[in-house]
């Protein structure tokens, strides 16, 4: 059964408060009318209030870049699940190699993430995974997908009306330019599904999770990528901060 495609749009901390705002109105324009797929939009949590208010009763979708790992408490600066729904936020990115990165987000905070982001109905966690380039160059991809999809989501019992969309987003490919091939999005795409089959079982898998693809994808090569059959969508972060390209990668892929 093919699943309902979604492109998400991550803007990371690129804009100012008023570019996210003028960009979010652009957005509002240009996919006025735009009914296929899903189409998210993650702005920095300080507009998510102010941009949720402005996609309410139109066909965009808000999603987050973040989100803390408990859901209330003495945790000064971070924001939980629960506020996010408040702003408006159907979907939050979890884990993003940029966060691993500079703030040493680890997959045990990944998992506890997850975990209270799915117990937020409404709230559907984006978990990025994705191999370093050397990791890819001693050919140790398969394991490191595998191993992180355990570590993020290893245990967790996904109920029913419960979904989770998995970002493959090779590390090496994130705003480098170099978007993968599309025959190496294929087979990691069928590896990170058949690593789900195993934790999951199929009838979930098929039913509760999507598997996007990061890194690298502009309006020149989303064909590529749309060609491709177990490939559920797209995460977007340099191009998706044009809103005529964005518009032309979205209409790429959800067709
Ligand atoms: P680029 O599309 O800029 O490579 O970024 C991808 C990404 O990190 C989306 O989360």
């Amino acid at each position: 059964m093919a699943k309902n495609k979604i492109i998400i749009a991550n803007w990371k901390m690129k804009l100012t408060l008023a570019e996210s705002l003028e960009k979010a109105k652009k957005f509002k324009e240009k996919f006025k009318g735009f009914s296929r797929g899903e189409v998210v939009v993650c702005p920095p949590f300080i507009v998510l209030d102010e941009i949720g208010r402005l996609f309410k009763k139109t066909g965009l979708k808000l999603g987050a870049q973040d989100v803390f790992f408990e859901e209330s408490g003495a945790y000064t600066g971070e924001i939980s699940p629960k506020m996010l729904l408040e702003a408006g936020c159907q979907y939050v990115i979890i884990g993003h190699s940029e966060r691993r990165r500079f703030l040493l987000e680890n997959y045990a905070m990944i998992h506890q993430k997850v975990k209270e982001v799915l117990n937020i109905v409404g709230l559907t966690p984006i978990v990025c995974i994705g191999e370093e380039s050397e990791e890819r160059k001693t050919d140790k991809r398969d394991f490191v997908l595998v191993d992180q999809l355990q570590q993020a989501l290893g245990g967790i019992n996904i109920m029913e009306n419960q979904q989770v969309v998995v970002a493959y987003e090779p590390v090496w490919a994130i705003g480098s330019g170099l978007a993968i091939e599309p025959s190496e999005a294929e087979y990691a795409h069928k590896i990170i599904g058949l690593a789900l089959n195993d934790m999951f079982g199929l009838g979930v898998v098929n039913k509760n999770f999507r598997i996007v693809y990061g890194g690298s994808v502009t309006s020149k090569n989303v064909k590529s990528f749309a060609d491709l059959e177990n490939i559920d969508g797209l995460l977007v972060g340099g191009a998706s901060l044009d809103p005529e390209e964005f518009y032309k990668i979205a209409k790429g892929i959800l067709r």
